[in-house]
């Protein structure tokens, strides 16, 4: 893979309006200043990275294949005997190579919708698939390859292994999982080198920075090479400074073609994404 990972810098301030383009939507979600930020003071970055709207005379990584589709999705959860339904029916279609994010209020079933997508979760009614794959029709077995080859995790508080070093948590997953043919090893080295970590491979997460530590979580992700990565907020618990940072790696993973499914609640990190959908009272507000 010949992706290189830019570090940019972060300036100047701007307004907090978010706008998205869609061929035949334009959707404009005004939130309050300072909102997601785990640093009001660091209010005042700003990514210096290209505008999925500057991106528009480039989108050859997009297909119009879709790679994720959940059809009339509901999901209850039995609370002390009571169903309480928190997806009411979602419809969505991500197209291979898009990136998407997906914002909405607290508790309104963004991540329960993000681990349906991702098998952490098996819906209550309706149908997801996955490259083609219909989950209902698989075996757990089944379910358990496709998910630990084709589907990469990154969570806002990293979720890595104390005990292990980087380079033996990037390498973790291939234990449960792994392509034939590949020395996960070395890949695990060249994902950590991708994610400029090389002179932190034996570092143990207590001793890495949170942005560090999220690099690593990246790297992790992809280290069975899988089409999709989903991220539930991984700038949350990042400074705005590293958040851009981390945003900017998964910009270049998008380049490369891979689809990836944000969460996030910053509107600014969301204006990079190709398309962003908005999450509330358990329903997708906007779908194409
Ligand atoms: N395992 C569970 N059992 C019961 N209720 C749950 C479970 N997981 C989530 N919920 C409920 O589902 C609702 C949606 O939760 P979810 O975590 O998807 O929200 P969210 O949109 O990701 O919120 P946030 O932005 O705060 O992360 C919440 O009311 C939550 O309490
Ligand atoms: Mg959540």
């Amino acid at each position: 893979m010949e992706t290189k990972i830019l570090i940019k810098d972060v300036s100047a301030p701007g307004d907090l309006i978010l706008e998205t383009e869609t061929e035949n939507l334009t959707l404009e979600v005004e939130l309050p200043s300072g909102e997601g930020l785990v640093n009001s003071k660091e209010e005042s970055f700003k990514c210096k990275l290209g505008r999925s709207r500057d991106l528009q005379s480039d989108k050859t990584h997009r297909t119009a294949t879709p790679i994720i589709k959940v059809i009339d999705v509901k999901k209850s959860y039995t609370l002390g005997g009571m169903e309480v339904p928190i997806l009411h029916d979602i419809n969505l279609k991500v197209l291979e190579g898009e990136f998407l994010a997906i914002m909405g209020p607290s508790g309104s079933g963004k991540s329960t919708l993000m681990n349906l997508i991702g098998f952490l979760d098996r819906p209550t009614e309706g149908t997801i698939i996955i490259k083609g794959l219909d989950i209902n029709k698989l075996s757990d077995k089944e379910v358990a390859r496709l998910r630990g080859l084709e589907i990469g995790f990154v969570f806002q508080t990293f979720n890595l292994i104390p005990r292990l070093t980087a380079l033996e948590n990037v390498e973790l997953p291939t234990y449960a999982n792994a392509r034939s043919g590949v020395d996960t090893h070395e890949r695990a080295k060249e994902l950590l080198k991708l994610v400029g970590l090389e002179d932190r491979m034996h570092h143990k997460p207590g001793e890495l920075s949170g942005g560090q530590s999220q690099r690593v979580a990246i790297a992790r992700a992809l280290i069975n090479d899988p089409a999709i990565l989903l991220a539930d907020e991984p700038t949350g618990n990042l400074d705005s400074k590293t958040g851009c940072e981390i945003l900017n790696i998964f910009r270049r993973l998008n380049e490369d073609r891979r689809t990836i499914v944000m969460i996030t609640h910053d509107p600014e990190i969301a204006g990079y994404a190709d398309r962003i959908v908005l999450v509330k009272d358990g329903i997708v507000q906007n779908t194409e």
